[in-house]
């Protein structure tokens, strides 16, 4: 085919064709792909969210998919405007037996509710979960557990909407019901109970809480009790100190020891898991102590923090004696407990800042509720 001198010095003189064509190769490759990014556009586009002043590099970037798909949840919400009484009806606490709490509202709003609650928090069981598989006049009886727990569960979401109003309304009316933290089932996600000792070869001290990953450490090697000794005992999150700690001796009360910084630190990653977000959402990181420079919602952090501690110590821990054994925590026997994520579910706001509280003023405060007629 090839002239015979062509053969011949092709035979006299052999080469490696392979490496430089796989070297070829490869560069059309990348020059495809890096063509096929500009033409196209990346696959997997950010969009990123600033929080704070330009060139201070705060924002909080996230993928437009995932912006752009809604909490699934959302679709679950239950919405039934109130009926707005006209002031002759019967209350609930004149037709029934033994209403505690709802006594304000007329029978519409209360069945209203009753309906709403079941679809919250046991959709599958309907009203026996509550009242037992009871005739209707039996429903004022308190035998079940259930019953008990949700009566103080309705003071407790008055509580929330009505006092810590400046953190979930915080930029605009949202709120929490029963729904926010339960979504359909029976015992909310993302509740948590005390786990530590972790370290069984370190029955107490330093070694027996940390080093072990779990779900309560957010699976790092920090400290695993920071929902507990910040979110239930009230002890102090700051850390950080402008002066030398050469005087201090880390045994003295009020110095901050290298794990109390651990702590903190757990803490936070907590935060930024349960609400999506990293820590430039509320600091400016190269000066995380300095309250000049955080954003609003390290505010809006603060107050969630003493909400926290209050739901804990005020309603879910002194309900323990009423759980059924299988209810409490599987190593101290402890009342089942609340946090951020309890509520936020991995979201910046609850169901994407959704006005969940509008149909329900019996749920916004603890006195009577106020019915906003349509005009
Ligand atoms: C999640 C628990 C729960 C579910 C589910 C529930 N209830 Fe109730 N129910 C309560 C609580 C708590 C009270 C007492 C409220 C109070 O003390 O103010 C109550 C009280 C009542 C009363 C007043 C009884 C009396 O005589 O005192 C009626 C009637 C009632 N519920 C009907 C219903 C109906 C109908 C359903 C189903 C559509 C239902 N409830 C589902 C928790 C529940
Ligand atoms: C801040 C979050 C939060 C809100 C809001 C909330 N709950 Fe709960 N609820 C909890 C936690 C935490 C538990 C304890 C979980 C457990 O029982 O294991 C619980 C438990 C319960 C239980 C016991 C369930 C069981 O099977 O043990 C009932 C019933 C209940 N809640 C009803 C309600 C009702 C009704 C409302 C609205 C009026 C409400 N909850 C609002 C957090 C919440
Ligand atoms: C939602 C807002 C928010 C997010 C997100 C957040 N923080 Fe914080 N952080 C706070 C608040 C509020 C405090 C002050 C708490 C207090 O002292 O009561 C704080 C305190 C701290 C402190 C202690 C400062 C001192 O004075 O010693 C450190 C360190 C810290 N955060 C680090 C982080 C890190 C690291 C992240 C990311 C993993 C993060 N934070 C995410 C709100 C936030
Ligand atoms: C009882 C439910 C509940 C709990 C518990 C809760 N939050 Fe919230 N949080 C809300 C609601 C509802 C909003 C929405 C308020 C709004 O956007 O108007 C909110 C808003 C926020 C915001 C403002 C977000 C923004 O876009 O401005 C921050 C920050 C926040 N929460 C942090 C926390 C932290 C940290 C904790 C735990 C210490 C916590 N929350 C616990 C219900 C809760």
């Amino acid at each position: 085919m090839f002239p015979k001198w062509f053969d011949k010095w092709n035979r006299e003189n052999p080469t490696d064709i392979y490496g430089p064509a796989i070297f070829a190769g490869a560069i059309a490759g990348a020059v495809l792909v890096a063509a096929g990014l500009v033409a196209l556009g990346q696959p997997y586009p950010t969009d990123s969210m600033q929080t704070g002043p330009r060139g201070t590099g705060m924002h909080v970037p996230e993928f437009k998919s995932d912006l752009a798909t809604p909490d699934p949840d959302i679709a679950e919400v239950y919405p039934d405007p109130p009926y707005v009484p006209a002031g002759d009806e019967p209350l609930a606490r004149d037709l029934y037996q033994n209403v505690q709490v709802l006594g304000d509202l007329t029978e519409d709003n209360f069945n209203r509710l009753m309906n709403a609650m079941t679809l919250w928090v046991a959709p599958d069981e309907g009203c026996a979960y509550c009242h037992g598989d009871v005739d209707l006049e039996e429903y004022g009886k308190d035998d079940l557990y259930t019953k008990v727990v949700a009566r103080r569960m309705i003071e407790m979401t008055q509580n929330i909407n009505e006092n810590w109003d400046g953190h979930v309304n915080a930029n605009k009316q949202v709120g929490v019901t029963c729904f926010t933290c339960h979504r359909g089932q029976n015992v909310p996600s993302d509740i948590w109970f005390r786990i530590a000792p972790v370290e069984t070869a370190a029955a107490a001290g330093w070694a027996a809480i940390q080093n072990r990953a779990t779900l309560r450490s957010q699976y790092t090697s920090l400290p695993v009790d920071a929902l507990e000794h910040f979110l239930v005992d009230y002890n102090r999150i700051g850390v950080h100190d402008l002066e030398s700690r050469a005087e201090g001796n880390p045994s003295d009360p009020g110095v901050p020891t290298i794990q109390d910084t651990e702590r903190t630190y757990a803490l936070m990653n907590y935060v930024a898991n349960s609400l999506g977000v990293n820590c430039t959402f509320c600091h400016n990181t190269r000066a995380f102590y300095d309250i000049e420079q955080v954003t609003p919602q390290w505010s809006t952090e603060q107050l969630g923090i003493s909400m926290v501690q209050e739901l804990n110590n005020d309603y879910l821990i002194p309900l323990e004696s009423e759980y059924p054994q299988e209810r409490l925590g599987p190593i101290h026997a402890d009342a089942p407990k609340a946090a951020c994520k309890t509520c936020h579910k991995g979201y910046q706001q609850p169901l994407q800042g959704l006005n969940v509280i509008a149909d329900w003023p019996e749920l916004a405060t603890s006195g009577t509720p106020v019915y906003q007629t349509d005009e």
